[in-house]
């Protein structure tokens, strides 16, 4: 936390603020420590306070040490612009893809003598590399998915719901200390599976259905986000032929995700295999994400992923095809960026499975 503060510090020199103010969840909990879902971080060259109402006051003390904790009443604005006056700040940062327009306005008239400065991923250029602490969460997070799927294989059968599949999953890894899923659990099964995000439904599932679950766990505030696509019954022959050429492609881009590369060039390594086997048109989406506070962060890894791989950053690989009509296919995996070899964080198996 103290390195953390250290780098915000240096961010503010760099881009030529006086001071911060931080209003993103998942950034004031990366800066602070602070797990409430109410706060503002004002962080200067010498001072850092935490903002809060008094429902947070003990916890905000206990979780965030290393912050002055300032309890307001009624108008928020009104604590800051003390605050600011206290502190000298003629330049003030913000959160520009957080903080919506008409907070912006309310500031801009409150804070007459303080000028606005957007700022575009300030925390979150900080949070894309993880230390082995937050690699630590997320392992364990990734764990409670990887039980989890070995739990539901024995609960998928002919005439269970997909809603049933999905409850039955967000329990299970409740139960085995997740704080809740990562976000809303995909159960979809014999066409449905088309659909790359076909979030569970009352369907029932049905001999001969291909079921792509993805889901994922949160774990002292880290996520996880894994996807298995197995059989019910049996295999139709085309889908099976998609699950071969998916796992192939999620295989290659593992084995090609150094450091060094770029988003897109590991993307184009599962592109290519399946553009050349004719499907390039239905694998859609981009191969991969960043993973951590957030279920979908910096870097991409897709058409558009500029940003190079370093050691540390934690990124899913999730190659897919999908045929209307017919059915879907997609395998993910999460890995850490290392040297030349990404550590794979998920353990669950990728052999095609039938059930039922
Ligand atoms: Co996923
Ligand atoms: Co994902």
């Amino acid at each position: 936390m103290e390195n953390r503060l250290i780098q915000v510090r240096q961010k503010l020199k760099d881009n030529n603020i006086d001071a911060i103010l931080i209003t993103k969840r998942q950034n004031y909990m990366y800066l602070s420590g602070f797990t409430g879902t109410s706060a503002h971080l004002l962080i200067s060259a010498e001072k850092a306070y935490l903002i809060t109402d008094f429902r947070y006051i003990e916890q905000a003390t206990r979780q965030a040490p290393l912050f002055e904790v300032v309890k307001y009443q009624g108008n928020i604005e009104i604590e800051i612009k003390k605050l600011l006056e206290e502190l000298f700040v003629k330049k003030l940062g913000f959160e520009a893809d957080h903080l919506t327009y008409d907070k912006y306005l309310c500031y801009k008239e409150k804070f007459e003598n303080t000028e606005l400065v957007p700022q575009k991923d300030f925390v979150e250029s900080l949070r894309i590399i993880k230390s082995d602490d937050e690699i630590e969460k997320i392992k364990k997070a990734v764990e409670i998915a990887d039980r989890a799927f070995e739990h539901i294989l024995n609960y998928i059968k002919p005439g269970i719901k997909e809603n049933e599949i999905a409850a039955e999953l967000e329990y299970f890894m409740k139960k085995n200390g997740a704080q809740g899923p990562s976000f809303e659990t995909i159960v979809a099964s014999g066409t449905r599976s088309a659909m790359p995000h076909g979030v569970a439904s009352e369907k029932v599932i049905q001999y001969g259905d291909i079921v792509t679950l993805d889901y994922g766990a949160i774990y002292e505030g880290y996520c996880s986000d894994i996807t298995r696509t197995i059989f019910v019954g049996y295999a139709q022959d085309k889908l099976k032929e998609i699950y071969e050429i998916v796992l192939n492609a999620q295989l290659k881009a593992l084995k090609g995700a150094f450091e060094g590369k770029t988003g897109r060039e590991i993307d184009s390594i599962a592109r290519e295999i399946i553009t050349k086997e004719g499907y390039g048109n239905n694998f859609g989406h981009g191969l991969g994400h960043g993973v951590g506070l957030e279920i979908h962060e910096e870097p991409r890894l897709s058409v558009s992923g500029e940003k190079v791989m370093k050691n540390g950053m934690v990124v899913t690989v999730e190659p897919g095809i999908y045929i209307e009509g017919l059915g879907g296919v997609r395998i993910e995996d999460m890995i850490v960026i290392n040297n030349d070899k990404p550590q794979i964080l998920t353990k669950a198996p990728k052999e095609m499975i039938i059930v039922g």
